[in-house]
């Protein structure tokens, strides 16, 4: 994947301030006659050095996107955040009402701007909408067949019914997030949800879900995945049905200072 990119400066546009040799992590960038030149090595193709330029002066071949001026971006209140991580609930209600496509494009877009390990960039998305149902139908029938070995096993789920709506809860869409780096997928999935609350949106991760994608031969075969492919979570996203008026109560965590 990284073949296809090179970092460019173009020399008339740079001033060579040096930012972008110290921000770079690879060590990269040098600055040469004062002016900043690539030099061989580890590049992780972060866009450090695109984000930091005051002059434009820096780009990276191979990308279908542009970059976006922050100038004018508007600062993220740390109260209105906190109140939203707060008051987000996992909903096991949804409407039948569709998603729209430009929200889902933007909750996407929220999985693709997170961080991952190295810069690999490696989470990639199913988004099951025309199919959803069927492979609700899939992941039951899946369910079912495993229950009776799995289910005395844990006795927490040992009354657990597979009902029609189980798995999607009457959701229009769910995002099967996939990555061998269950950590990298945990980030872009938490940064998913909460755009698609901010959208008016509520979100079900389905740990259960994803045990079907990963186990269930038929349910495999119509998400389309290939035998590398490893699920690492399900969001489970569309309008309410419910409203939460509070937060609920949460442990007091175990914090170590020293
Ligand atoms: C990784 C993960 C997997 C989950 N899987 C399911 C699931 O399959 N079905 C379900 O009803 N809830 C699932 N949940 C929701 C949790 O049960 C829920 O987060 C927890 O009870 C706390 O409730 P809250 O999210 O409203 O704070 C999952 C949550 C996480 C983080």
């Amino acid at each position: 994947m990284r073949d296809k990119h090179l970092v460019q400066i173009d020399t008339d546009l740079c001033v060579g301030c040096g930012e972008c040799v110290r921000d770079c992590p690879s060590d990269a960038i040098v600055l040469r006659d004062g002016r900043a030149m690539t030099r061989r090595s580890d590049c992780l193709f972060c866009g450090h050095c695109v984000a930091i330029c005051p002059t434009g002066s820096v780009s990276i071949t191979g990308f279908s996107d542009t970059s976006e001026s922050l100038d004018s971006a508007e600062a993220l209140s740390p109260e209105r955040l906190l109140t939203a991580i707060k008051g987000r609930r996992s909903i096991r209600r949804f409407l039948p009402a569709p998603v729209e496509e430009e929200k889902i494009e933007r909750i996407l877009e929220a999985g693709r701007y997170s961080p991952t390990a190295t810069n690999s960039q490696n989470v990639s998305y199913v988004v099951l909408c025309d199919k959803i149902q069927e492979a609700e139908s899939l992941a039951t029938q899946f369910a079912a067949q495993i229950a009776r070995f799995v289910l005395p096993l844990l006795p927490r789920y040992r009354n657990m019914e597979f009902g029609p709506h189980f798995f999607f809860k009457g959701a229009p869409i769910a995002v099967v997030l996939l990555s061998r780096n269950r950590i990298d997928a945990g980030i872009a999935a938490g940064n998913m949800a909460l755009t698609a609350e901010a959208e008016g949106l509520g979100v079900l991760y389905s740990g259960f879900f994803t045990i079907a994608a990963n186990r269930g031969r038929r349910v495999r075969r119509l998400l389309g995945l290939s035998r590398k492919d490893k699920a690492a979570i399900t969001l489970v996203i569309g309008y309410t049905d419910i409203h939460y008026r509070r937060t609920a109560p949460k442990e007091r965590p175990r914090v170590i200072r020293r």
